[in-house]
């Protein structure tokens, strides 16, 4: 994680091209030594608290059992859902149609600890202020795990995602239907981390396989699915659902006076009319079932809301005459000495400086805060870039760089993470500019703030999407002002030896220059996202990516502490819910918000994934391929549901998806290897400088048994 070190730690500065460095770079070492001994006290802090709940947990069920399933408050969903009375959700609730809530959260108006949200173990309740962002009237992520329970139900009678295209078939248990169109949408079970198998009331998330589509209304249904205690049984219909189902009255259901307090004469006539039928007509009988719901998904529009107000700031700036109060400093130019032409010839140049005066929307400019609102600029804040020049440059008179290509780094690094060595060698091979900034929002500067919202206050998860999503102002302010202006190109840094390294600016977007991004794993995500909201780029590489977030946290190994910390504040039993509610807020700081802008705006990317990688698992990657409209190129009789083969030839620019298979003796594991993978190297250079052009690169197979 921490990518500080320099791979050129024995080469020697020379100091002709210094400004006043050193009293910088020992600030920035004191800075990463405060920063390591913060994380190694959150460290132990995590440690003693995941110790202390170990103890704490077991005993506070043992005194405290969980609610029986006769628990029935009026405060519960009306399926009523033994022991998980706030599911299933995502859910429209049409009844309050006229008051803009869906599943009666009505955010806000639910201050306090209200029962329709997860509850937590020591905090108090969820905080009304970071609540009030989240408007379910307009509807629900594309992607939503949609999450259910039934009491001891079994799952592996549901789909998982090997199997995802038996979630179309007829002996289906599950079914998602848009009801829009009729058709019906493929999902999945991910046997997930959040799965607890001792918990009776244990919830279950289904992940669609492909983007929702926006503003669609959607029904769920489930059926046949057995008793995981006894499987010659059923797991149980849930009480609401029953009396729904078979049309009881307020006489024979038993519930008294909650039939009228949860309307249920209302729900069995919306039931019988708009959903039971569309079920029926796909082979799933009202008797079968043993729950069906209905959502929403939401518009464009309403997912880019707030990502839309901070675009149009951004345009007026770049085209306002005062658009010179952005200002860009120089920190720190340090040469190295150059390695003769060989494999690791090394970075010649490295830049360091700051962009000033880059509008903030954020309440604050520290981590850890959210979006003002109503949403607006609140101030201006400060962000610090790196630029590498490779060796090649200098080594031969007169080169000339060919592309500034942005690199996006890794889960909560750094800019550092540029300077990796596979990048280096990339540099020199094809004279690349690199330049780079922090994710804002998921950068080791965030790890202490994100640790405390984890374990202390999880209802401000928030702060992670609104930071990513300044983040992107970050970027892209940056690469505004410095890499595209005229001053970029006649700075003394970027000459040698009295010629400059770029070509004329003029020939940018000509064909002898180009911009473009390349990012892995975390870079890869949030790449996908960046490229959408960048009115700078047309195209990217994504190495070893995927969507959305709220499915890879519940596969990927890097993800493990992180619930870990979030266990503390809430039980097993509502992680799932938990993983759909912060999708909810997650879209506009990942790829989900922005895969219609991608395709819209005819962006296209190449995402590069690995078959065996357990860090961003493939499920995700595919999604998001799905998502990209992608065509896939993979090992040799590979078939993906969803995602056409690649033709032999193309004549037009288009997303594309590349699935390698990695050996288990290859020198790195499958996460690592993509990237140091020549054939890849290849293709994502010329999809960069063909602006999307994809080229066949594993004809007869994508297989890596070196990662070189
Ligand atoms: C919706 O509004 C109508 C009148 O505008 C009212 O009669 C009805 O009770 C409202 N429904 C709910 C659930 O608030
Ligand atoms: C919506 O519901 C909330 C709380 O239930 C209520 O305060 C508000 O007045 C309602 N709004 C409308 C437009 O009915
Ligand atoms: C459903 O049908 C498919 C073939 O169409 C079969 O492979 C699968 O095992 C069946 N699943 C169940 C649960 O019967
Ligand atoms: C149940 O009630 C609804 C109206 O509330 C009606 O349309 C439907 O036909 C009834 N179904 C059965 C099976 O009685
Ligand atoms: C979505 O927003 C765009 C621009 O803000 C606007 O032109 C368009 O009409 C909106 N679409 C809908 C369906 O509201
Ligand atoms: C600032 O805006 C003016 C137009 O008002 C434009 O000509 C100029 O290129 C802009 N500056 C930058 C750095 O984009
Ligand atoms: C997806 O790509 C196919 C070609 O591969 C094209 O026919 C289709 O229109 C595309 N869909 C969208 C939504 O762009």
């Amino acid at each position: 994680m921490w990518t500080t070190s320099y791979d050129q730690g024995s080469s020697v500065e020379e100091n002709g091209m210094l400004t006043s460095s050193s009293e910088l770079w020992l600030w920035e070492m004191s800075r990463d030594i405060r920063l390591y001994r913060l994380v190694v006290v959150v460290f132990v802090l995590l440690t003693v608290l995941c110790t202390l709940c170990t103890l704490y947990i077991p005993l506070k069920n043992a005194l405290q059992p969980n609610p029986s399933s006769s628990t029935i408050s009026k405060d519960c969903h009306f399926i009523l859902t033994p022991g998980n009375c706030m599911l299933p959700f995502p859910c429209d609730n049409l009844f309050s149609q006229n008051n803009s809530s869906t599943c009666s959260i009505v955010a806000g108006a639910n201050k306090g600890n209200g029962p329709k949200l997860p509850r937590f173990r020591f905090r108090q309740g969820w905080d009304a202020d970071w609540l009030t962002q989240l408007d379910f009237g307009e509807g629900f992520s594309r992607l939503s795990p949609i999450v259910f329970s039934l009491e001891n139900l079994n799952p592996a009678d549901l789909v998982d995602y090997d199997h995802v295209h038996l979630s179309l078939e007829d002996n289906s248990t599950t079914i998602l239907i848009d009801a829009t169109t009729g058709e019906r949408a493929a999902h999945f079970y991910s046997s997930s981390h959040f799965f607890d198998a001792l918990d009776p009331f244990a919830a279950v998330a289904m992940h669609p396989a492909q983007p929702l589509i926006e503003g669609h209304r959607y029904i769920f249904g489930v059926r046949n699915v057995r008793n995981r205690k006894n499987p010659s049984m059923l797991a149980p219909i849930p009480k609401g659902f029953q009396i729904i189902r078979d049309n009881q009255t307020a006489d024979n259901s038993g519930l008294g006076s909650l039939f009228h307090h949860f309307g249920y004469a209302q729900w069995q006539e919306i039931y019988h009319r708009d959903i039971f039928p569309v079920l029926n007509r796909h082979g799933f009988a009202p008797l079968q079932l043993l729950l069906a719901w209905q959502f929403t998904v939401k518009s464009k529009n309403a997912t880019l809301h707030s990502a839309n107000i901070i675009r149009s700031t951004l345009h007026s700036l770049f085209s306002s005459t005062n658009n010179e109060s952005v200002q860009v400093e120089l920190d720190d130019v340090r040469e190295f000495k150059c390695k003769p032409i060989s494999k690791n010839r090394g970075w010649f140049r490295k830049i360091h400086g700051q962009v000033s005066n880059v509008p903030l929307f954020l309440e604050q400019d520290r981590p850890g805060t959210k979006l003002s609102h109503p949403l607006r600029q609140t101030g201006t804040t400060v962000v610090p870039f790196t630029v590498l020049l490779p060796c090649s440059l200098s080594q031969t008179a007169g080169t000339q760089a060919t592309m500034l290509l942005q690199y996006g780094h890794g889960l909560m690094g750094s800019q550092g993470e540029a300077q990796s060595d596979y990048l280096e060698r990339m540099a020199n091979e094809y004279n690349l500019v690199v330049w780079a900034v922090d994710w804002r929002g998921m950068s080791q500067y965030d790890i202490p703030c994100v640790f405390k919202m984890l374990l202390m206050e999880p209802d401000h998860f928030a702060m992670i999407p609104h930071n990513v999503l300044q983040g992107f102002v970050d970027a892209t302010v940056v690469l505004w002002k410095v890499f595209l202006s005229n001053a970029f190109r006649e700075w003394d840094a970027m000459h040698i030896d009295d010629t400059p390294v770029l070509p004329s600016f003029a020939s940018i977007d000509g064909n002898s220059f180009s911009i473009g991004y390349y990012g892995n794993s975390q870079g890869g995500i949030l790449g996908a996202a960046l490229i959408a909201f960048s009115p700078f780029y047309v195209s990217g590489v994504l190495g070893v990516g995927g969507a959305p977030y709220s499915l890879l946290i519940s596969q990927s190994i890097d993800a493990i502490p992180y619930i870990r910390a979030l266990q503390v504040e809430l039980s097993s039993r509502d992680l799932p819910l938990y993983a759909s509610w912060i999708q909810q807020w997650w879209d506009i700081g990942e790829p989900t918000g922005w895969l219609s802008t991608l395709i819209d705006e005819e962006k296209y990317v190449l995402l590069h994934v690995a078959i065996q990688d357990r860090q961003v698992p493939i499920a995700g990657g595919e999604v998001l391929g799905r998502g990209l409209n992608a065509t896939l190129m993979g090992p040799k009789g590979r078939v993906v549901f969803g995602l056409p083969k690649e033709k032999t030839t193309w004549l037009s620019p288009h997303s594309q998806m590349v699935e390698w298979s990695v050996a288990t003796e290859a020198d790195f594991a499958p996460h690592e290897c993509v990237r140091r993978a020549r054939k890849q190297i290849i293709q994502s250079m010329e999809f960069l400088f063909s602006r999307g052009y994809v080229f066949q690169i594993c004809p007869s197979d994508c297989r890596l048994s070196q990662c070189t």
